[in-house]
């Protein structure tokens, strides 16, 4: 069993794979010079407009094909909810809850908050939907936006986007490798290579386990007062396994001689923990155990886990994914005893990862119909109309323009192919269109043209 520090890959060697900086992921609002007086976009929210939003259609599908693949369901849920459901499932001491949240009174004076993250809102729909009388397992998949008042800098936003999975209903650890492989192979469908991929894993054991080991913690830390700063001694209260996650160099030295859950854990939770990692590697999947691994969210038990990238500079922010079991958070809520797991994967974060330039998403532009007056014009209406409805991607000129003109238009938008019709080819009915990365000309009627066009570009 390795540790944290060894750093093996998910699968294979490592790469020099590079990475490409996107707009979408930038942490400047939009500031336009030419309309000084535009409210810019708050802080760490970003609008995204192609090419980039092509990269984000490609990952989106890429993800939901996976999800459907491993019989997932979308679940869609409101952006905004009642204050006390992330309280009551995150944790009042967390991150989250404490500094993040977008929290405000409603109109009416109730205090609601925008999602900081998904997993809350669907253990809330599973309770009010009474799910565990309808099917025995939900899987569930969501994907949208996810509010934290964060400082805003590459890779981490205050509006950042989220593909989530949880699965409601079973216990064995066959399932926790089910999701991290579900998990990796999302990462690897949308482009990045096994070997640029770090799995971390860790399991948090039992609330009575870990109650003893926030026991065995406090003692170890109370002999180190003085190395404390001033968060870890409060949290030394709280909850010091959040001692181990300090970014602060001398506390993670500290942290590294401090006792491990991994050594106090039951029977039980360390022959579940090993299964999960043999299934693992059954299906190819190397992991690394990270006794410090703790996660944010309070409402972690048993399996955590995390998937970095080690491509690109993401830095502190190379954390793709990460997530768990919360098998007692649906009876926390008032629920029944329902077993539950589930990750989330940040899609700036991945975007960030993917080295290929966002124009390489954009989708093709099959055709461009360059019309050269009116007649012409109101012939290439119904005609661009009929082949778009057959799924051929077509834009047509409507302003009065020179041939000239709406060629160079046509290659800006890297239309595959031009059609050129004015007065003399609508009266012959003979129609020239042109190949534009061949200059290539092909002489067709109206009936022959969807044909030909469906030969000439591969859809
Ligand atoms: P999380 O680790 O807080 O877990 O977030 C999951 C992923 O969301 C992170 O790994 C990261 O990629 C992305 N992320 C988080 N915060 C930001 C941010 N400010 N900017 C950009 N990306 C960010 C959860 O949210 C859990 N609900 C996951 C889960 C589901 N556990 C069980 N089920």
């Amino acid at each position: 069993m390795g540790t944290g520090a060894g750093g093996a890959s998910v699968g294979g060697s490592g790469s020099d794979q590079r990475v490409a900086a996107t707009a979408a992921a930038s942490p400047a609002s939009a500031i336009n010079p030419a309309v000084p007086d535009l409210p810019p976009t708050v802080k760490g929210m970003n609008d995204i407009l192609s090419p980039e939003v092509s990269k984000w259609q490609f990952v989106e599908e890429k993800a939901r094909s996976v999800l459907e693949a491993f019989a997932y369901r979308e679940l869609r849920t409101p952006i905004l909810e009642y204050t006390p459901l992330f309280v009551r499932s995150v944790g009042e001491d967390t991150e989250v809850v404490e500094k993040q949240m977008y929290t405000f009174p409603d109109r009416d004076g109730q205090s609601v908050s925008m999602r900081p993250e998904g997993t809350a809102s669907a253990v809330r729909a599973y309770l009010a939907h009474s799910q565990w009388t309808r099917e025995p397992v939900t899987r569930w998949y969501y994907l949208g936006p996810m509010f934290r008042h964060e400082r805003a800098q590459r890779g981490r936003l205050r509006q950042f986007h989220q593909v989530g999975a949880e699965v409601f209903g079973l216990a064995a650890p066959t399932v926790d490798a089910e999701m991290i492989a579900m998990l990796v192979a999302m990462l690897v469908e949308m482009g990045i290579k096994p070997s640029d991929l770090e799995l971390a894993v860790n399991t948090l054991g039992e609330p009575e386990e870990r109650a003893s080991y926030r026991e065995a913690l406090r003692g170890y830390f109370s002999n180190h007062l003085d190395k404390l700063d001033e968060g870890s001694r409060l949290r030394l209260q709280t909850n010091p396994l959040r001692i181990l996650d300090s970014k602060d160099p001398d506390i993670q030295t500290l942290a590294a001689d401090a006792p491990v859950l991994l050594d106090l854990l039951g029977d039980a939770s360390k022959r579940h923990f090993e299964a999960v990692r043999s299934h693992l590697s059954a299906l190819g999947i190397e992991s690394v155990v990270d006794t410090k691994l703790v996660r944010g969210l309070d409402y972690y038990t048993g399996t955590i886990f995390e998937v970095k990238a080690r491509i690109g500079d993401l830095g502190a922010q190379n954390t793709l994914g990460g997530g768990g079991r919360y098998d007692r958070l649906v009876s926390s809520l008032g629920g029944p005893e329902v077993p539950a797991i589930g990750f989330g994967m940040g899609i700036e974060r991945v975007l960030l990862a993917l080295a290929e330039p966002a124009e390489e998403f954009e989708p093709v532009l099959a055709l461009f119909i360059a019309v050269l007056g009116e007649k012409a014009q109101a012939w290439a209406l119904p005609v661009a109309h009929r082949l778009r409805m057959e799924g051929v991607r077509a834009e047509m000129e409507h302003r009065q323009a020179s041939l000239k003109s709406q060629l160079k238009r046509a290659d800006a938008l890297k239309a595959r192919l031009a059609l050129i019709v004015g007065d003399n080819e609508l009266q012959s009915g003979k129609l020239v269109l042109r190949d534009l990365a061949t200059r290539q000309q092909h002489e067709v009627t109206e009936a022959e043209l969807e044909g030909k066009i469906r030969q000439l570009v591969d859809f």
